[in-house]
């Protein structure tokens, strides 16, 4: 199916925004629950004025090529946007736009969700009971980091999800440390969080947190030479893209228990998990949870339409990537 001046929408969006679309009163192309195969994408696009798109779909150049000059939009349903090539849009005078602010405090949220889950062995234990282990209460037994008791919190990439990480993590009493940022803070939040460089973080962090973009230069931020300076207990936790961590060398430092443990919901080759990871029982792994609870995808989905919308009226986008 060819449209001309379409929306093309590879894959469903929630309720809400799919009734927005509609809305639009403009042809709609819309994919599946799943994401498109390539040869789908490249279809779906071809003489569309806006792309709503997913994390999962690559929008490249020979995306926008096949979409053609009428193009006008790539609206990403998620605020990061490492899956477009936002040069290549830029040239082509294709506004990208993303959806900051509505899912700083759901990824917060599960971020605080992993670092307990790794700290207190929670997914460990649950694990154990369904293996139908035997076991007694006991002293010593699947004992965890006291995160209450002075630990540290590392944060790096002081953005809206890593404050709002830093906000949860005080009412646990985590001393907050994070990596300098450009972000307008509060007096509070200042005089609360001490800001080091990425090696004395790495140094001095009982856990630490990714929150930061995946970019050319965040790509393996954590990779060999950067585990060399965590603590052998310290705990690994990345909400952020699997790209930012080298998953070799963190599987290597986590077999030669070099790092405690690790907890991540995001992956390098997503949905692929490494399998090496699937063996180690100090790993939490979730399936790229981050946003997704209802009203925070709701919110994302509508503003990536609205901004789809604000564009193909000729208006500003509320939120063109940075
Ligand atoms: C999710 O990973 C997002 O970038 O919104």
């Amino acid at each position: 199916m060819e449209e001309q001046d379409h929306v093309y929408v590879p894959r469903l969006l929630t309720g809400d925004a799919m009734a927005e679309l509609a809305a639009l009163d403009r042809p709609l192309v819309v994919g599946r629950e799943e994401p498109p195969t390539r040869e789908e994408m490249l279809a779906g696009v071809a003489g569309a004025a806006a792309v709503v798109c997913t994390l999962t779909e690559r929008v490249d150049a020979a995306v926008l090529d096949a979409a053609g000059p009428q193009l006008r939009v790539v609206a990403n349903t998620a605020v990061g946007f490492d899956n477009v090539d936002v040069a290549a849009a830029r040239e082509r005078g294709v506004v990208v736009t993303n959806t900051p602010g509505v899912l700083d405090r759901a990824t917060a949220d599960l971020t605080m969700g992993l670092v307990l889950a790794v700290a207190r062995r929670i997914a460990e234990g649950d694990r154990l009971l369904r293996r139908g282990t035997p076991w007694v209460w006991g002293p010593r037994m699947m004992v965890g980091l006291d995160l209450s008791a002075g630990a540290t919190l590392g944060i790096v990439g002081f953005g809206r999800i890593g404050r709002a990480v830093a906000r949860r993590a005080r009412a646990f009493d985590l001393r907050v440390v994070a990596t300098p940022t450009r972000a307008a803070l509060d007096d509070d939040e200042r005089a609360a969080t001490e800001f080091l460089e990425l090696p004395e973080l790495l140094r001095r962090s009982d856990v630490v947190s990714l929150h930061c973009p995946l970019t050319p230069d965040t790509r393996h931020l954590v990779r060999a030479e950067t585990l060399a300076l965590v603590q052998p207990h310290a705990l690994l936790v990345n909400t952020a893209r699997g790209g930012v961590v080298d998953t070799d060398a963190l599987v290597a430092a986590l077999q030669e228990g070099r790092i405690g443990g690790a907890a991540l919901d995001v992956f390098e080759d997503e949905p692929d998990v490494d399998p090496r990871l699937l063996e180690l029982e100090n790993v939490v792994l979730t399936p790229h949870l981050g946003s997704a609870a209802a009203a925070t995808r709701s919110a994302m989905c509508r503003l990536a339409v609205a901004n789809a919308a604000a564009v193909l009226a000729g208006r500003p986008a509320p939120t063109p990537v940075p």
